[in-house]
């Protein structure tokens, strides 16, 4: 989910509401907001896109007094005079101070949009939630464990929920501790509530009789302040507020923060003051714009030369050496390591497969790729000679970090590849390599893959130099092959109009599978993953050589199969294992469209849609032969009419287990 809160002198609705469009990417099943405005709160609140909340507040149907209305009661409160509309853009966009009192004269407000967990996404169980009394409201990103029992004691004192989500009993919680004499504020009232809650979550409330003061609570989900003039901002993510501010306060585990216009008092669940950590944010709002791409995917596809490159920049030292970002471990830990599991999730755990090819080539260390949520609970063999490397775009992934806390707990060393600054994963873990693909926002990853593999290769490097096997000496020459991937990658999507036209053909496909050998493998999954993730249609990636063993059933006449074939210059063997399996399946009536690399005549006879990919030594090959494959899925998408940026029923950063 996506939170944000803002206060200060100007229309805070305006401010949220353009947060929330900056945050939708993170769930976008319902959106809300609650303004403080003359001593009440107003709430509006939608299924469904942001867009419908925007409908929704144009068209002022649904503001509602604090007397406990329903949420789709006519307006009581604060209204402008009739025929007037309420928001016009310009207030819509926060430029504009001198607006009508009542809701967009607010100077306190809180937004959410949502990716359903408790109770379904249905206009009552948007966010944001309020107490019996609407004096209190309340949005959540993360699960209240213990909600179910908090709830019975609740309505054991006959407090009537409005909601079936857990996020509720926070809003009667705190209205409750409010009316405690000895109860101070609203930040006194989150510390007492967020005591007794269980599980994963980022709250911010506001109450109704403390204009001007917005309280947030962090455990395990991510929070953020940002750091304004006369005016402050807290949110999941600094994209929402980095048009305002590059000042940003990243907020630790279990602590509480209240913001005014002029103050940011940060304490933890005990009371004591404490500090959070404060960062400079080095992008600009223009780098979360579409900058006249149809779609962000398009634009992140386009942007991936460059991504690779600048998260190579850096990386060698004078002497040769692969410098990775803030490591916390010695060479002599990293030469006692005996084993690496890689954990990830989505598209992160594709790039932890080809890393294994990579890491077990160079470094001859065991290296397990596994699924961060299956990790922890199958009892892993991990102490502290065990790497345990997490790959994740956001740093937030709640199985990754759930994984990543299990190997610490087990004494084992962790590594983190992430894309986002100062999140929790890396700043859990013994060392960090950063990815630098910038803010990714389309839901389906792209160049934050490509350079998550980028990322793994020079962890893979790395270890072997630091550890001194036979590969150690190849470093320089490897690291000279990875300096060319981004004229590479540059040239694959100079040359992608027939991989358009061919979406268009397949649109209608009920099916596409994907094969690969190898590093080929996990980019046969990585296709097929794109192409049911956005275009909604079945879609599986096999081992090439698996095939025989039962899926080639699922072949019939003009069945779309996607080949990746490796270099046939780097192991001869599989280029021609695979040619095997491409006639195979011809043989049964396949359409192939085959990825092969210029200059590969052997694959001419067998392919009915060819790709060509430049020569690029096997290993690195993933970083060629994935883009055509996120082309593809992303034009299919588009001409079978979805929101290429926003797939139905995903987010982009899932904070729960
Ligand atoms: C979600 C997204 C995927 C992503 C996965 C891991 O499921 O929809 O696109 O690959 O999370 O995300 P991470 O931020 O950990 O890389």
């Amino acid at each position: 989910c996506g939170i944000v809160g803002y206060t200060g002198a100007r229309s805070a609705l305006g401010i949220v509401l353009d947060g929330l469009r900056r945050l939708e990417y993170r769930g976008y099943d319902s959106a809300g907001v609650a303004v403080v405005a003359d001593g009440e709160l107003l709430v509006c609140k939608r299924a469904g896109k942001l867009s419908n909340l925007e409908k929704a507040l144009m068209e002022r149907a649904d503001w509602h007094a604090p007397e406990g209305a329903p949420v789709d009661q006519p307006l009581t409160s604060g209204e402008t005079p009739a025929g007037e509309p309420v928001l016009s853009r310009q207030e819509a966009s926060g430029k504009d101070a001198a607006t009508p009192l009542g809701i967009s004269g607010g100077t306190t407000a809180i937004g959410h949009t949502r990716w359903a967990t408790h109770g379904g996404p249905t206009d009552r169980n948007a966010h944001p939630h309020l107490s019996s009394d609407c004096r209190v409201g309340v949005i959540h990103n993360g699960i209240i464990e213990n909600f179910a029992q908090l709830r019975d004691e609740l309505e054991g004192c006959d407090v009537e929920f409005a909601s079936d989500t857990d996020t509720e009993c926070v809003a009667h919680l705190l209205c409750r501790e409010l009316e405690k004499p000895d109860v101070a504020d609203l930040s006194e009232a989150m510390r007492r509530v967020c005591q007794r809650l269980e599980g994963a979550f980022t709250l911010l409330a506001v109450d109704a009789n403390a204009p001007g003061v917005v309280v947030g609570a962090r455990r395990n989900s991510p929070l953020v302040v940002g750091r304004g003039a006369g005016e402050n901002y807290l949110a999941s993510d600094v994209s929402a507020f980095i048009e305002h501010t590059r000042e940003a306060i990243e907020l630790g585990q279990d602590q509480i923060v209240m913001i005014t216009p002029d103050e940011i008092v940060i304490t933890d669940f005990a009371g004591n003051t404490t500090t959070g950590k404060d960062f400079h944010i080095d992008w600009d709002a223009s780098a979360a714009e579409k900058g006249g791409y149809d779609y962000f995917m398009l634009k992140e596809i386009a942007e991936q030369p460059q991504a690779v490159a600048e998260t190579l920049i850096g990386r060698l030292t004078d002497a040769g050496e692969i410098m990775l970002d803030e490591v916390r471990l010695t060479d002599q830990d990293l030469r006692d390591i005996d084993k690496v599991f890689i954990v990830a999730c989505g598209t992160a755990y594709h790039a932890g497969m080809v890393a294994k090819y990579a890491i077990e080539h160079w470094t001859r260390l065991p290296c397990e790729v596994e699924l961060a949520s299956e990790f922890r609970y199958r009892d892993p063999v991990l102490d502290r000679s065990t790497l345990v490397v997490a790959i994740s775009q956001s740093g937030e992934t709640m199985d990754t970090l759930m994984a990543l806390r299990h190997a610490k707990e087990q004494k084992a060393r962790v590594l983190a590849i992430c894309n986002t600054n100062g999140s929790t994963i890396p700043r859990e873990s013994d060392g960090v390599l950063y990815t630098h693909a910038g803010p990714e926002i389309a839901v389906a990853s792209t160049k934050a893959f490509l350079t998550q593999l980028v990322a793994c290769y020079l962890v893979g490097l790395h270890l072997s130099q630091v550890r001194g096997i036979k590969y150690a000496d190849e470093v320089g020459a490897v690291v000279a092959q990875l300096q060319a991937m981004p004229s590479k990658v540059e040239e694959v999507l100079t040359t992608m109009e027939p991989v358009r036209e061919l979406a268009r053909e397949l649109a209608n496909s009920r099916s596409v599978l994907f094969i690969g050998r190898h590093v080929g493998y996990p980019v046969a999954l990585e296709g097929a993953l794109k192409l049911k993730e956005l275009a909604y249609m079945h879609a599986e990636g096999f081992a090439a050589g698996e095939l025989k063993h039962g899926p080639i059933a699922l072949i019939d006449e003009g069945t779309p199969v996607v080949c990746v074939v490796p270099s046939p210059a780097g192991r001869g063997v599989l280029h021609d294992k695979i040619v095997s399996n491409i006639q195979e399946i011809r043989a049964r009536g396949a359409r192939t469209i085959v990825i092969a690399e210029e200059g590969d005549e052997a694959v001419l006879p067998y392919a009915d849609d060819l790709v060509r990919v430049p020569r690029t030594p096997t290993l690195l090959a993933p970083l060629v032969t994935t883009v055509p494959l996120q082309v593809l899925a992303c034009e299919i998408a588009a001409s079978r009419g979805h929101d290429v940026d926003q797939p139905r029923n995903l987010a982009k950063s899932v904070t729960v287990e």
